[in-house]
């Protein structure tokens, strides 16, 4: 890291994340849902003082720190940006291009090399947040924001813990014995995601995360273009799990159109992951064209493989059901914002986004449903198949 890009860093992770918290206990403690004419001198020093380490970091051209010191400058960036939005200094639907000029042009730079979209990603707060002394960045010091990243990093890590095992397997081929252990610890981690899952949905207030956390996902313009806000889902691995299982497939519109989308959120060596399962068979269909073998290991193995796609689609229904109704539908139903454009990380209307990530579960959960392409009835024949055997 040059020295900048390291005055830079530790500026993120004091004085940028003290005026950040300042400003969200004086918001929650006013109004909450608008923050026009509060702190508005604390919004102007963090407008400045970013904005002066910018330009430093600008002048210095390129530097040639290698991808990983890259990868964390554009977060800061990201950081930086992101916050510009949440306090209102800039906005998408009042402007053409975004009013932070040297920022842009330091995030396109970098995000352009890099090989990824110029603004930060969810893996600059999860699965690449190096902490400092124990201290992982955020933008407030609130204690809710860090357990929410804590528990979305948990959450992830587990999710790619599934999707290695899976990955592993695919060698193997679905006979073969020791592929009961990897379905076991995929199963093992995505019920870990359960558990996760669990208990953030006990510990985060409802309020804070609503008005002082989420607030700083929001999507937002680099130079010209908008872009939406990261959200915990940006990695491989949960789409590496929806594909090898089979239950989401690459051909389909829908899904197809989601993974599109999210490629650019994703560090290289994910987007290389994912584009490399796009084309394989899935574990489903692998199962299906033996379902005629009475092979004994194979049949241990499919009862297992349903394990993994029960849990799978149960801490997806979770997701849905638990999470986004009481952390965003319940709260945004309270402080009428159900209409609200700005409400949500990817930017649709709340409605709009809401049925999409429906689909998504029932895609996940195999639901029964006919309007979408659900596996309802390859998982309801490969249930019969590993009930005869059991029988
Ligand atoms: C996406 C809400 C925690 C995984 C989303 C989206 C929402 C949301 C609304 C849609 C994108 C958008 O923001 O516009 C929440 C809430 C959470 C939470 C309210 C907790 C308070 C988590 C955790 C994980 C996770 C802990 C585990 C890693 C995902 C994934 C996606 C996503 C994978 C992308 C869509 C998908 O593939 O399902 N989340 N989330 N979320 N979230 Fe969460």
């Amino acid at each position: 890291m040059t020295p900048r890009a390291e005055a830079f860093d530790n500026w993120i992770r004091r004085d940028f994340r003290d005026m950040n918290t300042a400003l969200e206990e004086r918001y929650f403690a006013e109004r909450r849902s608008d923050v026009s004419g509060v702190g508005d001198d604390i919004k102007q020093q963090l407008l400045d003082e970013g904005r002066a380490h910018i330009v430093g970091l600008l002048g210095e051209g390129n530097t040639d720190e290698g991808f990983d010191a890259g990868f964390d400058l554009l977060g800061n960036v990201g950081f930086y940006m992101a916050a510009c939005r949440r306090h209102d200094l800039t906005e998408p639907s009042r402007e053409t291009r975004s009013p932070l000029a040297e920022a842009s042009a330091l995030a396109m730079q970098l995000g352009a090399s890099l090989g990824t979209v110029p603004r930060f990603a969810s893996a600059h707060l999860e699965t690449h947040n190096r902490a400092v002394d124990g201290v992982f960045k955020s933008f407030t010091t609130l204690e809710d924001e860090g357990t929410f990243i804590a528990y979305n990093t948990r959450g992830a890590l587990a999710y790619i813990r599934a999707s290695e095992a899976l990955l592993r397997l695919l060698p193997l081929g679905v006979s073969h014995p020791v592929a009961a252990d990897l379905l076991d610890e995929a199963r093992d981690a995505l019920e870990a995601v359960y558990r996760y899952n669990e208990e953030l949905f006990q510990i985060l207030d409802v309020e804070r995360f609503f008005y002082c956390v989420r607030p700083y996902y929001k999507p937002h313009r680099v130079g010209l273009r908008e872009y939406r806000g990261a959200n915990a889902g940006d990695f491989a691995g949960i789409n590496v799990i929806d594909l090898l299982l089979g239950v989401c497939r690459a051909d389909d519109p829908y899904y197809s159109q989601l993974l599109v989308d999210k490629f650019l959120f994703m560090r290289p060596e994910d987007q290389l992951l994912l584009r490399d399962c796009m084309r394989r068979q899935s574990l489903m269909d692998a199962f299906l064209e033996h379902r005629d073998s009475d092979s004994p290991p194979l049949r241990e193995n499919l009862r297992r493989f349903l394990a993994v796609c029960d849990a799978h689609g149960k801490a997806a229904l979770q997701h849905h059901e638990q999470l986004v109704e009481k952390f965003i539908v319940q709260p945004a139903d309270e402080g009428d914002l159900v209409d609200n454009q700005q409400l949500t990380a990817s930017g649709p209307p709340l409605p709009v986004l809401l049925k999409a990530l429906r689909t998504l579960c029932d895609l996940r959960a195999g639901a029964v449903r006919d309007d979408i392409p659900s596996r309802h009835r390859d998982l309801a024949t490969l249930r019969e198949l590993a009930s005869q055997v059991s029988a």
